[in-house]
């Protein structure tokens, strides 16, 4: 669904293109964006919290995957009771009822569909999810309105128009470890980096063994020319 006055900004990420990788110090921000700000509301159950520490992804030390995992409570059924969490668990579920989990989000939107619904922008422009989220984030217009109880805030990019989600962020919501720029914008592009890795952890793996795959094929087109033209020589 959704209007053709959905408006989605073209934001530039590291990891577009065939040769794109994620920016590590991008994904640590962005995990600090979502720890911050995101978790009182949003869940991220499909995710381990270990993955915080594999290579391609925010690469924690194995101390502070530790650590970060402390800070949140699961329900352990051998236990029968609540227990803090190891890195061995996954993020929490939503904490709000009527908060989307985030885990799949950045791969379940779309933010560029045309021209003509053909989809060609997602090869230009890139896949248009992480986009999607960073123009969400960034597109409240400020107006917002109260219907049968529930506020709705004007946003640019949700489809319709009017979502439930107050402006989650805003300049300097967050103060990075890195000392990095914090405003909207930057921290809107960095939280969306952080999901889409979250959606797809082994982006860059597919790309390399998709990149070996071609390299391979033009290899073997060669060498099967090649064959062809030897064994055939004796006829010709
Ligand atoms: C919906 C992201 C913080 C409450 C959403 C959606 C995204 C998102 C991508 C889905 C929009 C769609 O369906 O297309 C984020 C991010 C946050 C954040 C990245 C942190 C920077 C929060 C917080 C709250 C919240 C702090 C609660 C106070 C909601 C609710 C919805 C929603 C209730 C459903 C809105 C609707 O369907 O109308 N959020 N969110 N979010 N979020 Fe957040």
């Amino acid at each position: 669904a959704g209007g053709g006055d959905q408006h989605i900004e073209d934001f530039d990420f590291s990891f577009e293109g065939p040769f794109g990788s994620y920016d590590v110090n991008q994904l640590q921000r962005g995990l600090q964006v979502y720890t911050e700000v995101c978790a009182a509301c949003h869940g991220l159950k499909f995710v381990p919290i270990r993955t915080l520490g594999d290579e391609n992804g925010p690469t924690l030390p194995e101390e502070q995957v530790i650590e970060y995992a402390k800070q949140f409570e699961v329900y352990d059924d051998d236990l029968e009771d609540f227990r803090e969490a190891l890195p061995t668990d996954h993020f929490p579920d939503s904490a709000l009822e009527n908060a989307p989990d985030l885990s799949l989000m950045a791969k379940k939107r779309a933010g560029f569909h045309g021209p003509y619904g053909l989809g060609i922008n997602q090869f230009f422009k890139g896949i248009g999810g992480p986009e999607y989220i960073a123009s969400l984030l960034t597109g409240y217009t400020g107006e917002e309105k109260e219907q049968a109880g529930v506020t709705f805030y004007e946003n640019t990019a949700f489809p319709g128009g009017w979502i439930a989600m107050a402006p989650p962020l805003g300049d300097d919501s967050v103060e990075f470890v890195d000392g990095h720029d914090a405003d909207l914008h930057h921290l809107s592009a960095d939280v969306s980096a952080f999901l889409m890795w979250t959606a797809e952890p082994k982006m860059m793996a597919r790309k390399q063994a998709g990149f070996a795959g071609v390299i391979f094929l033009t290899l073997l087109s060669v060498l099967l020319y090649l064959t062809n033209k030897r064994l055939w020589a004796p006829v010709k």
